[in-house]
């Protein structure tokens, strides 16, 4: 364990993991309402001053990637793609040197028609939210009919050239826990890797329930109903997902296991939120306002340090099991997952 925040170089935390992973919330908002996220109506967006400018958002990467040693930048939301501004940012930070790996989580709505260009901009790979491919579910859960949009969306990113091409499910409790097999088989007939999600207390209505949610004890039994899931050899470093090869490969599954099985002793993970937030943890409780630093005039070099000071703050786990667990009053959508 170290003792005192360094004042140059990585992002290290008082555990000496290192965070090299920017996650770069773009927005927000969202054009679905998935019930384990929003309410119908939606969440009282943020204003538009609030939110941080295409130029200070690829500052912000700029001084990650340039001063403190970040190499991948994911962008995710709410909705990423909804954010006008994205081919730009995108553009920008691939331009970065060294330049970082760059990925985005999304919806798919919308993919099919922005992949080439998102391509083109930059972008390495993307992951898709699909949580069931039954029509009536998927409206039942989104609130909106557009599981024909996110597969157009999937279709496109893979001929785009995004690769991989990755699918996040939320498997919930008589809503569509039996629809592991089912996903997993869609994902090799189309040659997408999918990642089966225990669900987080990360939803705005705090409706999560430790007791009901699907574990990953439950989603692998599933799973192995109808595949043979053998050890995967690739070292996972700090990935949330662990691994296994399927049917003896090369295709693998993954399964995020958050609650059950917590990784966050190999976090490598720095969060920014659409209003210039640096967030430790995707569960802290604590924000450092990055937004008030730069537009109060701060150098380059002071705003790397209260990025390294606040990552100093990180907790060594989420404590979801302790007794006092909180959950953050931002939810999933202003966070970016
Ligand atoms: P890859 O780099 O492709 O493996 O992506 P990823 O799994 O890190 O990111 P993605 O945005 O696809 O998120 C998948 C799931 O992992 C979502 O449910 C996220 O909320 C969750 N996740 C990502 N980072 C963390 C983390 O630091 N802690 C926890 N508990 N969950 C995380
Ligand atoms: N728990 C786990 N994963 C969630 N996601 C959204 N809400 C939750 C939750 N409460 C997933 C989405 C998306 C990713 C960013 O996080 O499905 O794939
Ligand atoms: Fe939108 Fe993602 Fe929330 Fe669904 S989980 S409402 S797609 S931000």
């Amino acid at each position: 364990m170290s003792v005192a925040p360094r004042t140059d170089g990585v992002l290290v935390d008082r555990y000496d993991r290192v965070a090299r992973d920017l996650r770069v919330s773009l927005t927000d908002k969202c054009n679905l309402r998935c019930t384990y996220c929003m309410p119908a109506e939606g969440l009282p967006w943020l204003a538009g001053p609030e939110l941080l400018t295409d130029e200070e958002i690829v500052r912000l990467v700029r001084v990650a990637v340039e001063r403190l040693g970040v190499t991948e930048v994911r962008f995710t939301g709410g909705e990423p793609l909804i954010r006008p501004g994205l081919l730009g940012i995108v553009t920008a930070v691939a331009a970065l040197d060294p330049r970082p790996r760059i990925s985005l989580t999304t919806n798919g709505i919308g993919l099919d028609r922005l992949a080439p260009a998102l391509r083109t901009a930059g972008l390495d790979r993307v992951n898709v939210s699909l949580d069931t491919l039954d029509p009536a579910r998927f409206t039942q859960l989104t609130r909106r009919p557009r599981l024909d949009a996110v597969l157009a969306g999937l279709a496109g990113a893979a001929a785009a050239g995004l690769d991989p091409v990755k699918i996040n499910s939320v498997l919930m409790r008589g809503v569509n826990e039996d629809e592991a097999p089912a996903l997993l088989r869609f994902a090799l007939d189309h040659g997408y890797q999918l990642r089966i999600i225990e669900q987080m207390p990360l939803d705005a209505q705090h409706g999560w329930d430790r007791s009901t949610m699907v574990t990953a004890e439950e989603i692998l039994a599933s799973l192995r109903t109808q595949f043979d899931l053998g050890p995967d050899p690739t070292e996972r470093g700090a990935a949330p997902a662990e691994t296994w090869l399927v049917d003896g490969g090369p295709a693998r599954v993954g399964v995020i296991a958050s609650v059950t099985r917590p990784f966050c002793g190999d976090c490598d993970r720095t969060r920014l939120t659409a209003d210039g937030q640096i967030r430790a943890c995707l569960f802290a409780t604590e924000e450092s306002d990055l937004r008030a630093a730069l537009r109060g005039g701060a150098t380059d070099d002071e705003v790397a340090q209260r990025w390294r000071t606040a990552m100093w703050g990180k907790r060594a786990g989420h404590g979801i099991d302790d007794p006092t667990f909180l959950q953050p009053t931002r939810p999933m959508s202003a966070i970016g997952g």
